[in-house]
């Protein structure tokens, strides 16, 4: 539709933000390239909506700034940034018609009655709401009023386009296929986009990179692969993926025990550090009793089994007692091949997955 080079990088250098002695930011830096998509990832109360605020020019911080491209845009107000918001309650004007709402930004922004129309008409096109544009918004489902909002965030061509969690109201079929259409809008447009979520799934699918944040800071930014491959420490861990952190110690230069067993790690373990074990459940495989070179083995008894539809996941009482969790393809076991309740089982991990991680001084351990 529109060429990358209109959308601008955004920039946040050193922002943060106090209410009286509380810091919601501290110290936040953040570089988006133009037509990116980043999501910002992290707990209630983390500073999420805060930093999207400030870069949408709602908030002020206290200290750092903001740049779109190389302009210092820290003090200036909203509307004078060009920018789309899309935020969690729609915010769309009830009395008004799909159209009207949609044409909102436009008339704000003085364009003729004809360009007007031209343009409602391919933003609800690209929303796949064409021939809605009559309806009043009042009558719509929430995902038909989550696309009349998105079609109002895009319809200027804005530079930028925040999102605040825009798809937590809906069921999970239909964030399912509106995450899947975000993405697909993304590409189309080229838009930059910043999109705050606490739904890791969500973020992970979505974009091009992924900050999480903790209390006010931001831990780690990575490609969604490389941060469930390689987490920067146990915070990081236990918010991607569906992993068991289990406390562990370092045993030598690339070994570290847990209970009676001796796991070797890809990388060198720090020395010196509190340590956890980050094991994702879909890394824990049941297996024979033959080794094979690369893997890590521990044996225990399962616990819990439970059926999901499409996968099995379970839990199992390790020698030396501790518990971790494991998830199964189901179609690949059938009933006699299953690990059942109270039986023994071997379970092979990779190496490539015995991910070992710092304990994040700020975070507690229990996420
Ligand atoms: N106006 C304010 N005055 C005082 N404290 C505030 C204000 N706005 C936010 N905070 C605090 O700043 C912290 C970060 O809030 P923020 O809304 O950015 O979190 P969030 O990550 O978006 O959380 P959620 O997932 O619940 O939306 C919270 O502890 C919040 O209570
Ligand atoms: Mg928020």
């Amino acid at each position: 539709m529109r060429a990358i080079s209109r959308f601008v990088p955004a920039r946040v250098q050193n922002l943060s933000k106090a209410y009286h002695q509380f810091y919601a930011l501290r110290d936040v830096s953040l570089d988006i390239a133009a037509g990116e998509f980043v999501s910002i990832l992290g707990p209630s109360g983390s500073g999420k909506t805060t930093l999207l605020q400030i870069v949408g020019g709602f908030i002020r911080p206290t200290s750092g700034h903001v740049f779109f491209g190389d302009a210092d845009v820290t003090l200036l107000p909203p509307q004078k940034r060009d920018i789309g918001v899309v935020f969690q309650n729609y915010a769309l004007f009830p009395h008004l018609t799909v159209a009207e709402n949609i044409a909102f930004p436009l008339r704000a922004r003085k364009v003729s009655a004809a360009e007007c129309a031209a343009k409602v008409n391919r933003a609800l096109a690209t929303v796949e709401l064409s021939g809605y544009g009559d309806r009043p918004v009042s009558k719509l489902s929430g995902g038909q009023k989550q696309r009349v909002a998105l079609a109002r965030a895009i319809v200027f061509e804005p530079r930028l386009i925040l999102m605040d969690e825009p798809l937590s109201a809906l069921d999970k079929n239909l964030r399912e296929s509106m995450q899947l259409e975000l993405r697909k809008l993304h590409s189309q447009l080229g838009a930059t986009i910043i999109y705050v979520t606490h739904d890791q799934r969500e973020a992970l699918t979505m974009s091009d990179r992924v900050a999480v944040m903790h209390a006010g800071r931001i831990v780690q930014i990575d490609t969604p692969r490389a941060l469930y491959s390689s987490p920067v420490d146990h915070f990081v861990a236990g918010f991607v993926g569906e992993s068991t952190l289990v406390p562990t110690r370092r045993v030598g230069s690339r070994q570290v025990a847990l209970g009676p067993f001796t796991l070797q790690t890809p990388r060198e373990v720090p020395a010196g550090e509190e340590l956890f074990l980050a094991l994702q459940a879909e890394t824990i495989l049941p297996c024979g009793a033959e080794d094979e070179p690369g893997s890590n083995y521990l044996s225990g008894v399962v616990t819990d089994l439970v059926f999901q539809g499409e996968s099995l996941k379970g839990a199992v009482r390790l020698e030396g007692g501790t518990s971790i969790n494991f998830r199964l393809p189901s179609h690949s076991y059938n009933a006699r091949s299953l690990p059942q309740a109270g039986a023994t089982v071997r379970l092979k991990l990779h190496v490539q997955d015995t991910v070992v991680v710092p304990r994040n001084p700020e975070a507690k351990a229990d996420i």
